[in-house]
């Protein structure tokens, strides 16, 4: 019973999908945890109150008030009730209302009232998952602090097949348990991550850098802060920024800056994530002023950069832990292995520019981890959130006590 005692206010809209939040209602009940459902008008249409109150032993509501008994069913009640609010299915409508703050039904009204965690998982049809207005409005409720339960990839209603299905309820069951189990875990623990590229100037309007977006690192930092943890990110310019507005940030340009604002706070730190791409080698002499082009080729001299993990690792204490990351094109696993030693990691992250989605840029990953002990993992190609995850999980799993 891993939900025993946790209120759980199940938010069901008008899809197809609608009949799975029936086994979804199920599921949370078998695991202990107290639901109570609210119906958009259009589900409706697709799935009766009669059979969720069954499932949920607990009262459906879907208006402001019952005409019958003029009852007022009060959304701000429901939402200071629950512990979660989970809306499974969530169609572009609901998304679109949530997303502009329409409150023109009970659900939408509650959602602007609710001040627990809220957990949305979509379904919708494959053209209309890859809108850009449905893509604008996941991405304000990330904005707004609700978790996103992915659409699943698979055969869809219409016929077609793509990403559109909602997440199948035994994986939404999984996703609201780690959330109530996870919440506070690295409560009071201190967090380092680096994350980005680094710019090696040449001369005022020219760089050495690398295509690293940032968006590894702070799907790191956000998934740590949501687990209770005090997170610093050093990172680097034009890295995307995490969600989370109490990690501490501290923008950084070139290796040697990156450099300073980690040995700065290393000494305090539980643990430190190494997910920056620094440039191993910079300008040894930068131009005041523009170099002008004058002849056919050029040549600039490159001194080595300081290897910030390498460094940090020498100083590195009993009770910290340290991850690396390697981004590799040939010998993948020799040469994280190699780094994983040489660096003094607890444990290391590969990802392979060979897999396809997996690397820099891509809002997925795919990476193998090994420790410091000699066990390794090796993971699907998934959204970086999960990915980020998954390293945690890793982390946790460590024999160092931290
Ligand atoms: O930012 P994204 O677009 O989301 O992409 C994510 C990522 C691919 C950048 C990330 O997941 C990743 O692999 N980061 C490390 C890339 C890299 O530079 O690997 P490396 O093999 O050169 O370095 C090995 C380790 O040493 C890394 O932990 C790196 O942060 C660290 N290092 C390297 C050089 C240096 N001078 N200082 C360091 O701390």
């Amino acid at each position: 019973m891993l939900l025993k005692g946790k209120k759980v206010l199940l938010g069901v809209t008008g899809s197809i999908a609608a009949y799975k939040s029936a086994i979804l209602t199920r599921l949370l009940v078998k695991e202990g945890a107290e639901v109570q459902i609210i119906m958009s008008t259009s589900a409706l249409d697709f799935i009766t109150p009669l059979t969720l109150a069954t499932l949920s032993k607990g009262p459906v509501h879907h208006q402001f008030h019952d005409p019958k008994s003029g009852v007022w069913t009060n959304h701000v009640d429901l939402g200071l009730w629950a512990d979660l609010f989970l809306i499974a299915p969530i169609s572009a409508n609901t998304l679109g209302k949530f997303a502009n703050g329409i409150c023109d039904n009970l659900l939408t009204a509650t959602y602007l009232s609710a001040r627990c965690p809220v957990m949305v998982a979509p379904a919708m049809d494959l053209d209309m998952y890859q809108h850009p207005s449905v893509k604008a409005n996941l991405k304000k409720l990330k904005d707004f602090g609700n978790i996103i339960l992915e659409a699943e990839t698979g055969e869809l209603a219409s016929g077609l097949s793509g990403q559109g299905r909602l997440m199948e309820p035994e994986h939404i069951l999984e996703y609201v348990i780690s959330h109530f189990s996870k919440s506070q875990e690295f409560k009071g623990k201190k967090v380092l991550i680096t994350s980005g590229p680094t710019q090696e100037a040449i001369d005022p309007v020219r760089f050495i850098s690398n295509h690293s977006s940032g968006k590894m690192g702070s799907a790191l930092a956000d998934t740590f802060a949501d687990q209770g943890a005090q997170v610093h990110l050093v990172l680097g310019k034009g890295a995307i920024k995490p969600d989370h507005a109490s990690i501490k940030i501290y923008p950084v340009t070139s290796a040697e800056e990156m450099y300073q604002a980690s040995s700065n706070i290393h000494h305090q730190m539980d643990i430190c994530v190494f997910a920056a791409a620094v440039a191993d080698y910079a300008p040894k002499n930068v131009s005041a002023e523009k170099i002008k082009k004058e002849g056919d080729g050029m040549t600039i001299e490159l001194v080595k950069n300081i290897d910030i993990a390498y460094t940090l690792g020498k100083l590195k204490s009993p009770f910290q832990i340290h991850v690396g990351f390697a981004l590799e094109t040939e010998n993948e696993e020799f040469y994280a292995k190699s780094k994983l030693e040489k660096k003094n990691f607890d444990l290391i992250v590969l990802n392979s520019m060979r897999d396809a989605g997996a690397g820099f840029q891509h809002d997925t990953n795919k990476v193998r981890i090994f420790t410091e002990e000699g066990k390794s993992f090796e993971s699907e190609l998934l959204p970086k959130n999960q990915i980020a995850e998954l390293i945690i999980k890793e982390i946790k799993n460590l024999p160092v006590k931290i």
